[in-house]
This record gives structure tokens, C-alpha cells and sequence, in this order.
């Protein structure tokens, strides 16, 4: 398989298994100010995960930053990715993968609680009174990668080269974004009572793997509805295209409060989003992922992950022309002495980010 061509390095998309993640959905506030304050924190973070992951060098700490298609266009403007847009949602009635708000992801990962803690302390600390947050999950490492239903969770996932291929944008895809990345995140929680009252084999069925030793099942026994076949997608020529999960439990026991933190990453929204239709409204429609019958989506969101680089350089966008404030984007009244009259524009004259001229980006082909 050949990887991806790329000329930017990925910001830690594929990073290594930890044993704790930070999830951290924010709005980002609707004054200039605020997205003044967001565009520089974008210079900030590279920093951040530095300082702190030194502490603890063997922690694995890592920082990956996901704008929404909304936050794009006020922060950044033109040029923005080519397939980001909002959240699409899938299925209906219970069964329904909904949107909900959210304007930047933070997927903080390592193998120690303080190491995460102290790093969203000082990534949100730098975003006070710019960002409100919506949603905060703090998932943990269960036994051997089990998720809260008991099934190993993460097994299918690409590694290495093929991890890449997959969850990065190559040089001819979409040039200004290379290096870039898409990610979807839900929040499920799950009806433990439920999940448990069935038989062993009939959750097998449902995830299509047998669940002490995490085999998958026989063609002739695993059901179309299974979890597994109808997330498997292929291609024309019948190559499979994968995404890169790292889904984490979390709960509040206490509460009766059991979750799965799902996240994947891909090169392209839409093997995620075939996916969800899959699993949400059936292939055939009908035939639908039986784990829904168990599990509830309360929270939906793409992001676009930038280049460690790009995310670097779109602290340069300058303020005086805040896409949000250009005409034809409706602003608050808080923003409305700042409208300017000239275009969106972003960290260069020419509009292209500059991307292309920074030096000492990793290249793999
Ligand atoms: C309720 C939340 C979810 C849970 C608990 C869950 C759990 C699992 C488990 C236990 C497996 C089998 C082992 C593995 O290969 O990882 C699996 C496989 C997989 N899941 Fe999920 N999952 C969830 C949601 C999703 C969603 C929303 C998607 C995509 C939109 C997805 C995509 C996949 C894929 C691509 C595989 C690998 C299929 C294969 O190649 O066999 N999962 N999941």
C-alpha cells in the first residue's frame, strides 16, 4: 500500500494507545475579541503539549485541535477544506445520529490522568472568556481495550503506513489542506441493564466477534446487521477503506451513567458518514446496527483537523479582517463597530495560508 503523499506534518492523529483521553467540545464566543483570542491559541498549543509533556516524558502526551465548518468560516474564512460542512445526521426517531454545537475539539491523550488534566488546564485557560464549553468527557483505558460493553474495542484499526493512508489528506486531494484530517465524535451512553440481560452469544451477534477472545465470526454465522459487517466498507475494486477509531469508555456508575466516547479519523467525512447511514438507517434501510438498540447518540460532530503547521500559521490570520466581521456574515452587536469592508482573507495577500513555504515538514511517500 502506498501512503499518502504529504508535505505537512499531521498534527498526533495516529498517535500512540494511551490509557486516558480529554474530550472537549467548546463554542467559540460570537465577538471578535473571542475569535482574536481563539486564532492566537492556535500558535500556543504546540508549545503547551511541549512544556507539559516533558514532565512525564514516557506519558505519551498529545493534543489534537479540530475546527467545525461554522468555526472555520468565522475564524479563518476562504480558503477553508473542501468537505468540511456541519454534522449530517442519520437515522430518526430513538435511532438518530443527531448534531449538536460545537465549534472546536480537543482530543487530549495520555497514559496518566494529570498529565491530560494539566494540559486542558492550560489549553482552556488560555481560552477563557473566548470559548464556552458544551461538552467534557474524561474517558479511561478499560482492561485489555474492552469498552464499557465488555468487547475489545479498536481491534480492525489501521497501524503504521496504512493509518496514514487513511487518515490523511495527500498533495493532490486538496492542496491547501494537506496534512489535514477529518474527525467525527458522538457521545453514546448505553443501557447497561439491557446489554446485560442478553445471552453471550446474542451481544457476539450484535458485534460480530466473539467477545473473550475478540475472533471474528464465521461469514456463515455473522449477521448483516452485526456491528462489524455493517461498518466494514469497501471500494469499487473491493479494497477495504478504513478509518481510525479510538473510541474511550467513561461513566458515572454512582449515576447509572455507561458511555462509549466514539472518534474516528479519516482522510474524508464520508466513509464515516457511510458508515453512520449504515449503522443508523440499515443497509438494506431496515437492517440497521442492533448495538443502537442498546446504545444512544446525545451528542454529533465533524471537525477538520489543520496541519501542525497550517494550525500554527492560522494564528496569523489577521484580525482586521475577521472573516466573521467581513460583509455578508452577521455579527453581533458586540462585533459591529469592528465590521470591516474588505473580504475575508487569511495569513497571506495571495489567500493561501502560506502553507506551502514552511520548511521542515516530515514527507511521505
Ligand atoms: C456505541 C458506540 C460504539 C461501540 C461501543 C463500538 C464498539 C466496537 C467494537 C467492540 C468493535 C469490534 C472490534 C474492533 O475492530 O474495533 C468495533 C468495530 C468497528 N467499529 Fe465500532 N463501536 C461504536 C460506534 C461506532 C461508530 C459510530 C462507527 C463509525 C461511524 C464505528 C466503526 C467501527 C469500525 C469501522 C469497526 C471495524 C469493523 C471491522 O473492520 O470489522 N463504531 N466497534
Amino acid at each position: 500500500m502506498t501512503p499518502a503523499s504529504l508535505t505537512q506534518e499531521p498534527q498526533s492523529v495516529s498517535s500512540a494507545v494511551t490509557r486516558n483521553a480529554f474530550f472537549i467540545v467548546a463554542t467559540v464566543n460570537e465577538d471578535a475579541a473571542s475569535r482574536a483570542t481563539v486564532r492566537a491559541w492556535c500558535a500556543d498549543v504546540a508549545n503547551l503539549v511541549r512544556a507539559v509533556g516533558k514532565r512525564v516524558p514516557a506519558g505519551n502526551l498529545s493534543c489534537v485541535v479540530g475546527f467545525s465548518s461554522d468555526a472555520w468560516d468565522k475564524l479563518f474564512g476562504e480558503p477553508r477544506p473542501a468537505e468540511l460542512h456541519p454534522f449530517r445526521e442519520f437515522g430518526s426517531g430513538e435511532r438518530k445520529a443527531i448534531a449538536t454545537p460545537g465549534d472546536l475539539l480537543l482530543h487530549i491523550r495520555a497514559d496518566e490522568t494529570d498529565l491530560c488534566f494539566e494540559l486542558a488546564t492550560q489549553l482552556m485557560t488560555r481560552l477563557e472568556g473566548a470559548v464556552t464549553t458544551v461538552d467534557e468527557v474524561h474517558g479511561f483505558r478499560n482492561f485489555d481495550m474492552r469498552a464499557i460493553i465488555g468487547f475489545v474495542d479498536g481491534t480492525e484499526n489501521p497501524t503504521g503506513n496504512e493509518a496514514a493512508h487513511f487518515t490523511v489528506i495527500g498533495e493532490n486531494e486538496d492542496p491547501d489542506f494537506r496534512g489535514g484530517s477529518y474527525v467525527l465524535v458522538q457521545k453514546y451512553l448505553h443501557d447497561m441493564k439491557g446489554w446485560n440481560a442478553l445471552s453471550v452469544e446474542a451481544q457476539e451477534h450484535i458485534i460480530g466477534r466473539t467477545k473473550l477472545d475478540d475472533i471474528e465470526l464465521d461469514e456463515a454465522v455473522k449477521p448483516s446487521w452485526s456491528h462489524s459487517a455493517l461498518t466494514t466498507l469497501e471500494d469499487d475494486a473491493g479494497n477495504e477503506i478504513k478509518i481510525l477509531r479510538d473510541n474511550m469508555p467513561f461513566g458515572r456508575p454512582g449515576s447509572g451513567e455507561f458511555g462509549t466516547y466514539f472518534i474516528g479519523y479519516a482522510r474524508s467525512p464520508k466513509p464515516i458518514e457511510q458508515m453512520l447511514e449504515n449503522m443508523f438507517v440499515g443497509l438494506p434501510p431496515g437492517n440497521y446496527d442492533r448495538l443502537l438498540d442498546f446504545s444512544r447518540a446525545v451528542t454529533g460532530g465533524l471537525f477538520f483537523v489543520p496541519s501542525q503547521p497550517l494550525l500554527e500559521a492560522l494564528a496569523a490570520v489577521d484580525p482586521a479582517v475577521d472573516p466573521a466581521a467581513a460583509p455578508g456574515v452577521e455579527t453581533s452587536a458586540a462585533d459591529s463597530s469592528e465590521t470591516q469592508t474588505e473580504p475575508a482573507a487569511a495569513a497571506c495577500a495571495d489567500g493561501s495560508l502560506a502553507i506551502g513555504s514552511l520548511k521542515g515538514a516530515p514527507r511521505y511517500e
